[in-house]
């Protein structure tokens, strides 16, 4: 099933709440939070605080992606605060194991994420535990910039590698999707699709979910 996951860094915080309710009631099933430290990324977000209020208010599985060093510190923190999944980068954890275990001990999903720089075999020893795999298609840090088509064998890998060793785990990316390469991407395995620009930098988020929607319908076989 085909699943979109529009991105909170590209929406208007002072409208936070009238936002997430638009892109809900257009079917928009994950919200994606991305939360950066500074550190493993050359920009700062927004934290745990935010998680709990938009935990608050919505229904929505809250998907949220941890760009800072050794994550695994604050997966009880975010946890606590609401998040449903839990993604970790396998560049940002020195046991990428123990926290993907810590974050299912904490009874959220967990995810893992590798840059465009890390090839899939960095996380293949963890893949039998993991709900979803991440695959970043730009460098982790901004919103709105261009997407590298290079990352969808990343996930043709993955989709393969999944069916060949009975595993089952989602397949998202995350970085410059919209509706002139959302055709490739599903092709590709994905089946978990992050929007940030391309739906709340539109003038109209709830029709640039249609359409991402829309566009998923009309490549069915
Ligand atoms: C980038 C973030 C993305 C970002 C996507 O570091 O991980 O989730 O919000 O934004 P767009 O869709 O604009 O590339
Ligand atoms: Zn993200």
């Amino acid at each position: 099933m085909f699943i979109l996951a529009p991105s909170i860094l590209a929406a208007d915080f002072c409208r936070l709440g009238d936002e997430i309710r638009a892109v809900r009631r257009a079917g928009a099933q994950y919200l994606h939070i991305d939360v950066m430290d500074g550190m493993f990324v050359p920009n700062i977000s927004l934290g745990v605080p935010v998680v709990a209020s938009v935990r608050k208010g919505t229904d929505m599985v809250l998907d949220v992606h941890l760009m800072i060093e050794e994550p695994v510190r604050y997966a009880e923190a975010f946890a606590r605060a609401g998040a449903d999944i839990i993604c970790v980068h396998a560049e940002a954890c020195s046991d990428l194991k123990a926290a993907l275990d810590t974050i299912k001990g904490l009874g959220a999903r967990a995810a893992v994420s590798v840059k465009p720089g890390t090839g899939p075999e960095a996380i293949l020893g963890v893949l039998d535990r993991v709900d979803m795999a991440l695959i970043m298609s730009v460098e982790p840090g901004f919103g709105g910039q261009a997407f590298m088509p290079e990352m969808l064998k990343k996930a043709e890998f993955l989709a393969d590698y999944a069916a060949k060793n009975n595993l089952k785990y989602d397949i998202e990316m995350d970085g410059g999707i919209d509706l002139s390469n959302i055709a490739r991407v599903l092709a590709s395995g994905v089946n978990v699709v992050v929007a940030g620009s391309s739906v709340f930098g539109a003038d109209d988020p709830a029709r640039a979910v249609t359409g991402f929607f829309a566009a998923a319908e009309g490549l069915k076989p």
